[in-house]
């Protein structure tokens, strides 16, 4: 079953993760930080982009446990993004992972640090894989995706629409940012790891983009008929902050149509593989009516 292999790599990342970011001692004075990195980055989530990692190295043929210094690093860049993302200043959300957020437990000027944190964290977890070109080659695609052309800038365009008017091509270009280039490091550094080459990370790349954007779209239909419970997060704050995405642009239905399309693109971007791509094409599948 597919759902076995999906188990299987979420066990390895929960263990990895723990691993890596470890309790502070009873005496440390920035304890405090430790523990809201903690907070966020151990509490749930659904390890989408770890996993991905996982998968793509082991469709690549590599061993995926080589791959865990990648899965982690993104998992932990996303995490952080995540905190960002709901403090006052940015989204103001205050349930995260079924949780109150980061900032609603330990304060703003703590949950801006556990951020920071992360994002560091990332960066020496990645580099701490034992093969070093590889690590650096990783560690660079992550690097580019994360920042300003990545992620960052996604967030950025995101908060500079709220109220105003945006067409789809920069709707596709805000959210090729802030939510397809970090899915795209979690692909191709798992392509990396193996040491796939060139053809086989671009076809991942395309995956990623087809299914980030598919996974995007559904986030936004979420935030509109979405279960809290379900979710751990709230619903109705897009509208409640005046967000642009397609749901606002195009309405419910014609937003999961797009979300059908997009991951028919991932599913297409498959058969560059000549591995077994049956775990990837049900997880594609299995996001298209996702109510988590
Ligand atoms: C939430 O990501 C932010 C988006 C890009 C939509 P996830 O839905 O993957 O959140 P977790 O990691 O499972 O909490
Ligand atoms: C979040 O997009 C994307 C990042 C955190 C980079 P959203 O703001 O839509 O995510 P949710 O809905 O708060 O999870
Ligand atoms: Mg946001
Ligand atoms: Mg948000
Ligand atoms: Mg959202």
């Amino acid at each position: 079953m597919w759902t076995d292999t999906l188990t299987r790599y979420q066990e390895m990342i929960e263990t990895s993760l723990r691993q890596y970011m470890p309790e502070a001692s009873p005496d440390d004075p920035a304890g405090k930080v430790t523990e809201a990195m903690r907070y966020s980055l151990l509490c749930g989530g659904k390890r989408i982009r770890p996993v991905l990692t996982l998968a793509f190295c082991e469709l690549c043929g590599g061993d995926p446990e080589l791959a865990l210094p990648f899965a982690c690093a993104v998992e932990m860049v996303h995490t952080y993004s995540l905190i960002h993302d709901d403090m006052p200043c940015m989204d103001n959300d205050d349930m995260r992972r079924g949780k109150p957020t980061n900032h609603k437990v330990y304060g703003e000027d703590m949950a801006l640090l556990a951020g920071d944190g992360l994002l560091t964290k990332a960066f020496e977890t990645a580099l701490s894989a034992e093969e070093k070109e590889t690590a650096a080659n990783a560690a660079l695609v992550l690097a580019r995706c994360a920042g300003e052309k990545g992620m960052v800038g996604g967030q950025c365009i995101d908060l500079r629409t709220e109220g105003k008017e945006a067409d789809l091509s920069l709707l596709v270009t805000m959210d090729m940012g802030k939510t397809v280039a970090l899915i795209s490091a979690a692909c191709r550094m798992g392509c990396i790891a193996a040491h796939s080459g060139k053809t086989m990370e671009k076809a991942a790349e395309q995956y990623a983009t087809g299914l980030g954007m598919a996974f995007q779209i559904r986030d936004d239909i979420l935030d509109v008929q979405g279960d809290p419970q379900k979710l751990g997060k709230n619903v109705g704050m897009d509208a409640a902050m005046n967000k642009r995405n397609y749901v606002s642009l195009l309405g419910v239905e014609e937003a999961q149509k797009l979300v059908q399309d997009y991951t028919e693109r991932a599913l297409e971007s498959l058969k560059t593989f000549p591995g077994d791509t049956d775990f990837l094409q049900r997880l594609a599948k299995s996001l298209v009516k996702r109510e988590a």
